[in-house]
């Protein structure tokens, strides 16, 4: 069904928004850790994106993409007051929100829209929320307002020190994680790189560490095998087994490999696009 634009906010210019889409029936039942699946025309690529907030009763859902490919561009060329052709969802399993005490919810990138639906989760459980957020500069840093508004501690790094402390987010976890004891779970949302790392500080902790994995998605709906991850030696769907699974887990080297596996004609199909543009 095409689903009206309602608002467009350019979050980094040219490289990230936000969308508010006019979508009732997703709002009134998506929760943290949903997705949709979007086309932007007819003929477009089915893209997952996941629902960085929902407001049952103005009928919307939010979500924040990062220009990648062709598809996104596409998408970052639509203005509010477009339709989007079809918007399925919400997909996938919501996340597993249990009270527990503290849980230390860290983004990356526009993983720090999501990870912040998730985040408020905890917090209408009453969980206590850290959220650490890291990106390569000030500039490109997401969310942090929304994120203050709600969460009990924010930790912030920058790669190149211009805001918050120099260095990656794991370092900050690993700190937080070393002076606090009732750190009950870790949930990380962002590039694949960040989640893995993630895992690999909590992994001496002991720490229950969840991460939203990120596959290449088709039908979003079990039945086409693209998304197809190994958690623990055993085969899983990540569109109707996830796309949440235990970090400590997760096989990231196969998860690499496969994102990769279409990158040549990706790139031809993203330069075919941009020239048809000029
Ligand atoms: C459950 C889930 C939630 C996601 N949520 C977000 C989000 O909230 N914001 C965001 O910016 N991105 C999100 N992504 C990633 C997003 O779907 C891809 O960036 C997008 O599909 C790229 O399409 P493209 O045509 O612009 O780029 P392309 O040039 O086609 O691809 C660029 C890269 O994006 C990835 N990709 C391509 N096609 C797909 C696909 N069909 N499914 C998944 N990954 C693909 C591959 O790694 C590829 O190398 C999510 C992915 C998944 C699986
Ligand atoms: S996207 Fe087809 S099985 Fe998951």
């Amino acid at each position: 069904m095409a689903t009206p634009i309602l608002d467009k906010e350019s979050l980094i210019p040219g490289k990230t928004s936000k969308l508010v889409l006019h979508a009732p029936e997703i709002a009134a039942k998506a929760r943290p850790g949903h997705f949709i699946i979007l086309r932007t025309h007819d003929k477009g690529e089915r893209i997952p994106l996941t629902i960085a907030d929902a407001d049952p009763e103005r009928g919307t859902i939010i979500i924040v993409y990062l220009v990648l490919g062709k598809s996104t561009a596409v998408l970052e060329g639509m203005a509010a007051g477009d339709e989007i052709s079809d918007v399925c969802g919400p997909l996938g399993r919501p996340t597993h929100i249990e009270k527990g005490g503290t849980v230390i919810c860290v983004g990356g990138g526009t993983g720090i829209a999501a990870m912040h639906h998730i985040a408020k989760g905890h917090v209408r459980v009453g969980n206590r929320v850290v959220g650490a957020i890291g990106a390569r500069s000030k500039n490109l840093l997401l969310f942090e307002k929304e994120l203050t508004s709600f969460a009990d501690e924010i930790l912030i790094s920058t790669d190149d020190g211009s805001y918050g402390r120099k260095g990656l987010v794991t370092e900050l976890l690993r700190e937080k994680l070393e002076q606090d004891g009732s750190v009950f779970e870790v949930v990380a949302v962002g590039p694949v790189p960040m989640m893995e790392a993630v895992a690999q500080t909590t992994r001496p902790f002991g720490v229950r560490t969840t991460v939203s994995l990120n596959p290449i998605m088709v039908d979003g709906i079990g039945m086409c095998g693209a998304c197809r991850v190994s958690v623990g030696g055993q085969t899983k769907f990540a569109c109707v087994d996830g796309p949440e699974f235990d970090g400590h887990l997760v096989d990231f080297d196969e998860l690499k490999r496969r994102l990769a596996a279409y990158r040549a004609q990706e790139q031809i199909s993203f330069e075919l696009y941009g020239k048809a543009q000029q």
